[in-house]
C-alpha cells in the first residue's frame, strides 16, 4: 500500500561530467540546435564538424566557433582529436555511420530513431560489443529532469500499482516527396521520427509489451503518416501511443496507477512540467525549466561524459538492449500501419 507523499523527492545535480571532445557528423538543423545547447548549458566541447560538403561543414563550423571542419564523415573520423561523435543525419545513414564510427574508436551518440529496423541495432549492439567504445541512442526524453523525477518516484512505488500510460505526439506536417521525413530510402515515416518519442515514454515506464495494436495511415510516397496503438504488457498493463502528421495534438504524457497518477505537461519530450496528483486530487507540482525547448538536448550528452568517465560502455538509463527493445516495438507499430521499407518487402 502506498502512501502519498508530502512533498516530492529532491532531484541533485549530477556533477559536472568531464568534457568529451566532440565531432558533429550531419550539419543539419537538429545539430544546430544540439551544439547551441551544449555550449550554452555545458563545459563539453564540439572540435570538429563534418558534412559530405566542405562549405556546408565550414559554414556551421564558423557559425558556432568550432575549430576544425571536414568535407567527409570519413575525415572527421579519422582525426584522433575527436573523442565523441553525434550522428545527426537521416535514419538510413545511422547504421553505417555509427559502425564507422566504433572501427574509428570514438564514442557515439546517434539520434533519435536509433536505427531503420530492430535488426540493425541488433547488429550495432553486437559491433560495440567488441570494443571498449561507448555507444548510446540520443533518446533526450529519458534524461531531462521531469522524467529523472518519475523514475524517482516509480522506483518508490508511489504510484501503486501502474495500470496505463499514455502519450502523444501531432505535428501537422504538409506532404513532401523531397523531405527525409516523407522519403522511404532516408528511413521516413511518423513513427520513426515523432513517433518514438510515445513509444520510448510508453516502453520506459511500463516495459515491454506482449500485445501491439495499431490503426494507421500512409502518406502517398508509402511511409506511414499517423498512428494510434494500444499496447499491453503481460500483466494487462496498458499504453496507448499516438503520432501524427496530419494534425496537431497536445504533447503530453501521462501514467496513472491504482493509488496516484503522474501528468507530464507540454511538451512531454523536452523539458516540461510534472505533477503528481493523488486519487483523491492532491497534487504536487515540479518544473526545472533551466533548459526549456531543444536546450534540453544538452542533458543526454553531460549524461554520457559522465558515463564515460565511470568507464562505462552503455547508458544505465537506456541501454543498447533498450534501444533494440524500442526498435522491434517501431518495427511492430509500422508494420501494423501498413508500411515497409522496400528491404522488408
Ligand atoms: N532530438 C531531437 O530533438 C531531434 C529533432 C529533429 C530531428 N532529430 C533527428 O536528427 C536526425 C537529423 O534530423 P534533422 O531534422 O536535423 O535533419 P536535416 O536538417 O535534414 O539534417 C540532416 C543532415 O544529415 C546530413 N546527411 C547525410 N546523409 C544524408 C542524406 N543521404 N540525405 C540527407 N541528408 C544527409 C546532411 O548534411 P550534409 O548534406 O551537409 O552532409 C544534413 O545536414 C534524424 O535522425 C532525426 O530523427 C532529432
Amino acid at each position: 500500500v502506498s502512501t502519498f507523499p508530502s512533498r516530492l523527492p529532491v532531484l541533485v545535480d549530477p556533477p559536472a561530467a568531464p568534457p568529451l571532445r566532440w565531432g558533429i557528423l550531419g550539419p543539419g538543423t537538429i545539430a544546430a540546435d544540439f551544439t547551441a545547447a551544449l555550449l550554452a548549458h555545458t563545459g563539453q566541447r564540439v572540435v570538429a564538424a563534418g558534412s559530405r560538403s566542405a562549405h556546408r561543414s565550414a559554414a556551421f563550423a564558423s557559425r558556432f566557433g568550432i575549430p576544425t571542419s571536414y568535407g567527409s564523415y570519413d575525415a572527421l573520423l579519422a582525426d584522433p582529436e575527436v573523442d565523441a561523435v553525434y550522428i545527426a543525419t537521416p535514419m538510413s545513414e545511422h547504421f553505417a555511420q555509427a559502425a564507422a564510427a566504433i572501427a574509428a574508436g570514438k564514442h557515439v551518440l546517434v539520434e533519435k530513431s536509433f536505427m531503420r529496423t530492430a535488426d540493425e541495432a541488433v547488429r550495432i549492439r553486437d559491433i560495440r560489443r567488441g570494443t571498449a567504445v561507448f555507444v548510446m541512442e540520443a533518446m533526450k526524453t529519458l534524461y531531462v529532469p521531469q522524467m529523472r523525477l518519475l523514475r524517482l518516484l516509480l522506483d518508490d512505488g508511489v504510484l501503486g500499482e501502474l495500470d496505463t500510460a499514455t502519450a502523444q505526439f501531432g505535428s501537422a506536417t504538409t506532404f513532401d516527396a523531397n523531405s527525409r521525413l516523407f522519403d522511404p530510402a532516408l528511413g521516413g515515416g511518423v513513427v520513426l521520427d515523432i513517433g518514438v518519442y510515445p513509444l520510448a515514454f510508453a516502453r520506459s515506464v511500463l516495459g515491454d509489451f506482449d500485445r501491439v495494436d495499431v490503426s494507421g495511415t500512409l502518406a502517398s510516397s508509402g511511409v506511414e503518416d499517423s498512428f494510434s496503438a494500444v499496447l499491453t504488457t503481460s500483466t494487462g498493463a496498458r499504453a496507448t501511443a499516438a503520432a501524427s502528421w496530419r494534425s496537431t495534438s497536445a504533447l503530453r504524457a501521462e501514467v496513472g496507477g491504482s493509488a496516484a497518477r503522474v501528468a507530464i505537461g507540454e511538451p512531454f519530450h523536452n523539458t516540461a512540467p510534472l505533477e503528481l496528483i493523488s486519487n483523491d486530487g492532491s497534487r504536487l507540482g515540479f518544473f526545472d525549466d533551466r533548459r526549456p525547448g531543444r536546450q534540453g538536448l544538452s542533458y543526454q550528452a553531460e549524461a554520457m561524459a559522465g558515463y564515460i568517465a565511470e568507464g562505462r560502455t552503455e547508458s544505465p538509463v537506456h541501454s543498447l538492449d533498450d534501444s533494440i527493445a524500442l526498435m522491434r516495438l517501431i518495427d511492430r507499430v509500422r508494420a501494423g500501419a501498413g508500411a515497409r521499407f522496400d528491404d522488408e518487402r
